[in-house]
């Protein structure tokens, strides 16, 4: 089996971060989203994976490289325009061939990663399977309703008027069949060849479309809430662990991660929480479900449930920051110059909440 997973895409709900960077590469508890569906991969003993680039792919291939970091073969497959989840697929034919395939959407994270799912697929042998989940927003997904037996009835993408709460969750299994149905199709309302539409098609061509309900928690992180809610998740399954140095003024409870070489002074750290490399906090207070990247300089502030990027500074400044989500080497300091008043200077799309 080979393993596709989609990180083209433009991330128009994130921007202004998605100007500079991909936003598979947003690190949740400091570790870009897409590593953690490329190892879920490797896990389940998938080692040859395609990933489908856009716009972004100098950094992505950067980051990720040839996939000797994790014992596998990655290559690359350039999609010229994101023009929908089939069309990715179609894009990637010529790598796929005959093989059956796992499709894992970069942006998507699962707690129990895939090996059980791609077990389930080869002993059931489908020509396609897809994972649902119940959410309470079902208009913004793929939506399936189901027979009475449990077999799909009706797959429809982002309906105004859902016909169920099931999810389609963004990891779906495929034969070969999918490159047929995904040719027949045309683009949806939003002008993209929907893999939604590709399944449905399957199953109206009479194929087999097995379902299966995913188990503990799922997130799209396409968006501010949904990033924040993932690193909290993925930040509840770490284990504590001091590899940078923590003085004795500062006071360490609960599950907290101290990366290498950095170094906390004067500081109150409340897990969970996790800080990167060559850090440094200083009279301080992080509070819980905080990602603090490499070379990050917290000081003389507090600060909460947020992800702190790569080279950022914060430093001094008035109340608590939370529910945050700060780029790569940004400043949030305290400004003395008169007259006393808010100063800013923001990039394109972004999104500010004084309180
Ligand atoms: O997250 C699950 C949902 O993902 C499903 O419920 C929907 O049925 C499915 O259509 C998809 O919806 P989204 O609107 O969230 O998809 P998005 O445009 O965010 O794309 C998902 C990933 O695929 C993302 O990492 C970008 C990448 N992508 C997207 C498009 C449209 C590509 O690589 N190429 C593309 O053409």
């Amino acid at each position: 089996m080979k393993g596709l997973i989609l990180s083209g895409g433009k991330g128009t709900r994130l921007r202004p971060l998605t100007y500079t960077s991909a936003k598979q590469l947003i690190p949740v508890a400091n570790k870009p989203i897409l590593f953690y569906g490329i190892e879920f991969m490797r896990d389940a003993g998938i080692s040859e994976i395609g990933i489908i680039v856009g716009d972004t792919r100098a950094e992505i291939m950067e980051r990720v490289g040839d996939g000797s970091l994790w014992g596998i073969d990655i290559e690359y497959i350039h999609q010229a325009e994101p023009l929908g989840l089939a069309h990715a697929v179609l894009t990637a034919e010529k790598f796929i061939g005959d093989d059956e395939f796992t499709m894992y959407l970069g942006d998507n994270l699962l707690r129990a990663g895939i090996t059980s799912i791609v077990n389930e697929f080869k002993k059931i042998k489908p020509h396609c399977m897809i994972l649902l989940t119940p959410v309470s927003n079902p208009s913004q997904f793929g939506v399936a309703e189901l027979n009475d037996d449990g077999s799909v009835k009706k797959l429809v993408e982002k309906p105004a008027e859902p016909k169920s709460n099931l999810a389609l969750v963004g990891v779906y299994l495929f034969n070969k069949k999918i490159f047929e149905a995904s040719r027949k199709i045309k683009p949806s309302f939003r002008g993209e060849l929907e893999i939604t539409d590709a399944i449905q098609q399957l199953s109206d061509d009479g194929h087999n479309v097995h379902s299966s309900i995913v188990e503990g928690w799922w997130k799209d992180t396409g968006k501010l809430d949904d990033m924040l809610e993932a690193n909290r998740l993925v930040l509840d399954t770490l284990e504590k662990k001091i590899e940078g140095r923590v003085d004795e003024a500062s006071k360490i409870e609960g599950r907290v991660i101290v990366g290498p070489n950095s170094r906390v002074i004067n500081s109150s750290i409340r897990g969970p929480v996790i800080i990167g490399r060559n850090a440094v906090i200083e009279n301080a207070f992080v509070g819980p479900y905080t990602s603090i990247a490499d070379k990050c300089h917290i000081s003389d502030c507090e600060l909460e449930h947020s992800i702190i990027l790569e080279e950022s500074i914060i430093r001094d400044i008035p109340g608590r920051l939370t529910d945050s989500l700060i780029g790569r080497k940004a400043i949030i300091e305290k400004c003395d110059i008169k007259p006393q008043a808010t100063r800013v200077m923001l990039g394109d799309s972004s999104w500010v909440g004084l309180g």
